[in-house]
């Protein structure tokens, strides 16, 4: 047997994803986001030049491939990047573009509960908004989602503000003589962020190293005057909106784009990988070979991470059944055809149906009725051919009878 590649997954039921997906574009479209599609495989100097050299994603987690022109090409870790590429290469003009797309992110992680290779994203951006009030608005908006929207209860949001770059250089210093003193207690990985891109040391999963970066300095104690305000004033709004948040110092996003808001939304019943939702500000643009930074923001919800907290709710939220199914039974060959053009007849008047081709006994071929959950079976055998009806049973009561063939739409319909 040829198994699946490891950390990817296999969907044979997808009623909860699509359900979970239409909820989202509802409310996204509410919003006035337009849905837009990207390509799966990027060249790979786009996520170099905009995640940064020394993130885990760039460093060590990306499928990376060198096509015929020796261009290497990759498949995309995530949709940000692509995002902004998209926006400058044809020359978007809507300022600011709400755009959203849906697809899947390849990272080569370990995997484990909640964390694959392959995982779907819905990533959500507003590329060119300068104004923080917008951030407060797609916070809230991502909230009302998973709340109101999702019944989601058991979540907590984690907000922080990175400043702008004096601040994170004035942070900077203050970090270095923090580690200098602890130098000897921390990982080597940590160790070498330290000296090449310092505020990756967040970043680190030793638990050690987690515990003592508690009493490191904060970014939002080294804010200038204007980041100062906008970091209050983000906090203010966002109250206001009646949105709960924790300020979380440590956290500063896997990514090196981000700066001033940076949010994640995780949820205890997610065990170690318990981040569904994660985004924040940032500026890309000069990056990616555009004339000037596009300031911007946005979050993408890992949905498979998301579908897992929206099974535990299920009993909150009312799925659409599936439509009824009749299944259709022709008795020998003979009736194959007639059988074929009652179920395109059917399906034309937003019947479901299914046709069984077995010509296996007809106790087998009502057991597979039944495991298929029809409402009615329609039988068709030599009589029924003959006199233009079909020997119809009702699976729920067990009923039996004859219905006309030209009266069956209405038959079922009622
Ligand atoms: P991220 O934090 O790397 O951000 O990923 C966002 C979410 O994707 C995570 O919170 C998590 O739910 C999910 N995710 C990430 N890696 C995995 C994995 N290996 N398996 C399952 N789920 C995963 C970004 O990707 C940014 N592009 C978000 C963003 C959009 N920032 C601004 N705009």
């Amino acid at each position: 047997m040829i198994s699946k590649v490891r950390g990817t997954q296999d969907f044979l039921d997808l009623t909860l994803k699509n359900f979970v997906l239409q909820k989202a574009k509802q409310i996204l479209s509410c919003y006035n986001f337009t849905q837009i599609e990207t390509p799966i495989l990027e060249p790979t100097n786009l996520f170099v030049h905009s995640l940064g050299e020394q993130t885990d994603v760039v460093s060590k987690e990306m499928y990376i491939f060198d096509s015929d022109k020796k261009e290497s090409i990759c498949l995309r870790p995530e949709a940000t990047a692509s995002t902004v590429r998209a926006y400058i290469e044809n020359q978007v003009i809507e300022k600011p573009w709400k755009v959203f797309s849906f697809g899947p992110m390849f990272r080569k992680e370990r995997p484990q509960k909640g964390r694959w290779r392959q995982f779907d994203q819905l990533n959500i951006e507003v590329i060119d908004s300068d104004s923080l009030f917008q951030d407060a608005h797609f916070i809230k908006m991502i909230d009302v989602f998973i709340c109101q929207s999702l019944k989601i209860e058991n979540y907590v949001l984690k907000l922080n503000f990175l400043g702008c770059l004096d601040d994170r250089k004035k942070h900077k210093i203050a970090l270095n003589s923090f580690l200098e003193d602890i130098k000897n207690n921390i990982c080597a990985t940590c160790l070498q962020r330290k000296e090449t891109n310092i505020l990756r040391i967040f970043d680190c999963k030793n638990e050690n190293c987690k515990k003592l970066y508690k009493d490191a300095p904060k970014l939002t104690d080294y804010l200038c005057k204007q980041c100062d305000d906008q970091w209050k004033e983000l906090q203010e709004t966002l109250s206001v909106l009646s949105v709960s948040f924790v300020h979380t110092p440590e956290l500063v996003r896997g990514l090196d784009y981000y700066n001033k808001t940076v949010f994640e939304f995780s949820s205890p019943e997610l065990g170690a990988q318990d981040a569904f939702c994660g985004g924040g500000r940032y500026s890309l643009g000069k990056e990616l070979g555009g004339k000037s930074d596009i300031p911007s923001i946005g979050s993408a919800i890992g949905f498979g991470r998301l579908l897992i907290l929206v099974a535990n709710n299920l009993n909150k939220l009312s799925i659409p059944q599936q439509p009824a199914l009749h299944v259709i039974i022709p008795i020998s060959k003979k009736q194959a055809d007639l059988a074929l053009i009652i179920s395109d007849e059917l399906q034309s008047n937003n019947l479901c149906n299914d046709v069984l081709l077995d010509f296996s006994s007809m106790k087998s071929l009502m057991r597979k009725a039944n495991k298929m959950g029809a409402k009615y079976v329609l039988i068709i055998g030599d009589d029924e051919q003959k006199n233009g009806t079909v020997s119809i049973k009702n699976m729920q009561t067990s009923e039996v009878g004859s219905v006309k063939q030209s009266y069956l739409i209405d038959y079922l319909r009622k």
